[in-house]
């Protein structure tokens, strides 16, 4: 590809159509990072605004997680309002119960003769899994639907089988794109994270970097991370370091060093059009890692921080709707999101078979 070749970034407020992407660019029939494990103890609910919608989930006192529409199918009060009560959910207005897979189990305004068949009355459910230190959920394009998800939920290195060593999240005032091409973007490091900790723009070098297909996504493929990263020195050894992304919001950062593991997951999640959740967490086997938690934590805080205050700057210029830039090589990673996003929303909405369109290939840039 020549170097001067540019392609004007698809925008987020206007993607492709379909049952799978409405207006609001998200995509649909796929799995999302609802939120950490640890966040939805037994026996509690907690509502969360996932994609514009209101979504309750619940934690019976067995562990299992649940998730449904949070709107009673009655007179449309949130469920949440209401109360979690012998692993049963308890709207507030009338009383009426539903279990966690929806079902409606009792009205309590019926008289006895008075026969309804009450289990026929349903709230749409969210299928779901807790694994990998979070809530995963599956939005499904058809609330209505109960088919079985169409994907299987991320399956990630087995060292995130373990409660993660630390989770940071922060809420980033932008569109899930510009939070997913912020992060996957390799050029802003030396203008955006400019720290004596981390590296200086002095640093700033060249860069080739093998790529190439993986599920749902790509992969920086297995090498060792350059040198100018101090926190690399800190674990000493030869690390080598694989770094995929996988639809529609995950990046995962897995590093070998001998026999250690360290995987860090950044999960990026759509609240809302304007509103996106990015968690992120570490895990890791080496132990004394767990001993530096208090020093590191507020680091990768700030590093995170740095990454938020650049998108809540870029708000300011697109507010005016401009016409936007992706440049070769630098930008190639945020092409393939939005042709990997394409793809799989054409997919859901047409029926045309997913074929991700990254090709094996080296990526050259200076950061
Ligand atoms: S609105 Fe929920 S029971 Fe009536
Ligand atoms: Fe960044």
């Amino acid at each position: 590809m020549p170097a001067t070749e540019t392609t004007e970034a698809p925008r987020p407020d206007t993607p492709s159509r379909g049952p799978s992407a409405r207006d609001d660019g998200f995509l649909r029939d796929i799995w999302y990072f609802a939120m950490p494990s640890g966040d939805l103890a037994p026996g509690r609910m907690l509502a969360k605004t996932l994609l514009g919608e209101p979504v309750l989930f619940g934690r019976g006192d067995d562990g299992s997680v649940f998730a449904m529409r949070d709107i009673c199918p009655h007179r449309g009060i949130p469920l949440s309002d209401g109360r979690f009560e012998a692993g049963e959910v308890e709207c507030c207005y009338h009383g009426w119960r539903f279990a966690p897979d929806g079902r409606c189990t009792a009205i309590p305004s019926l008289t006895a003769d008075q026969a309804m068949e009450v289990e026929k009355i349903r709230v749409a459910t969210y299928p779901t899994v807790d694994r990998h230190g979070g809530i995963w959920v599956y939005m499904r394009a058809d609330l209505r639907s109960t088919a079985e998800p169409v994907v299987p939920p991320p399956a990630l290195p087995a060292v995130t089988d373990r409660a993660p060593g630390m989770v940071q999240r922060m809420t980033f005032p932008c569109h899930v794109d510009h939070a997913v091409i912020g992060l996957m973007d390799p050029a802003h490091g030396p203008f955006v994270h400019t720290s004596w900790w981390w590296r200086t723009r002095k640093s700033i070098h060249e860069k080739a970097k093998r790529f190439g297909p993986s599920d749902l996504g790509f992969a920086m493929l297995r090498h060792q991370p350059s040198r100018n990263s101090a926190a690399y020195k800190l674990l000493g050894g030869t690390p080598t370091t694989e770094i995929r992304f996988r639809l529609p919001g995950l990046r995962v950062e897995d590093i070998e060093i001998g026999r250690h593991r360290v995987c860090g997951v950044t999960a990026v999640t759509p609240v809302d059009e304007k509103t996106t959740e990015i968690t992120h967490m570490i895990f890791w086997t080496v132990p004394w890692l767990s001993l530096l938690k208090p020093i590191l934590a507020p680091f990768a805080r700030r590093f995170l921080g740095q990454d938020r205050d650049v998108v809540v700057r870029q708000q300011r210029g697109l507010a005016h709707n401009p016409t936007l830039m992706l440049i070769n090589d630098a930008d190639v990673q945020a092409k393939w999101y939005f042709r990997l996003k394409k793809a799989y929303a054409a997919w859901r909405s047409d029926g045309v078979p997913f074929e991700n369109p990254v090709r094996e290939t080296t990526l050259r840039w200076r950061s």
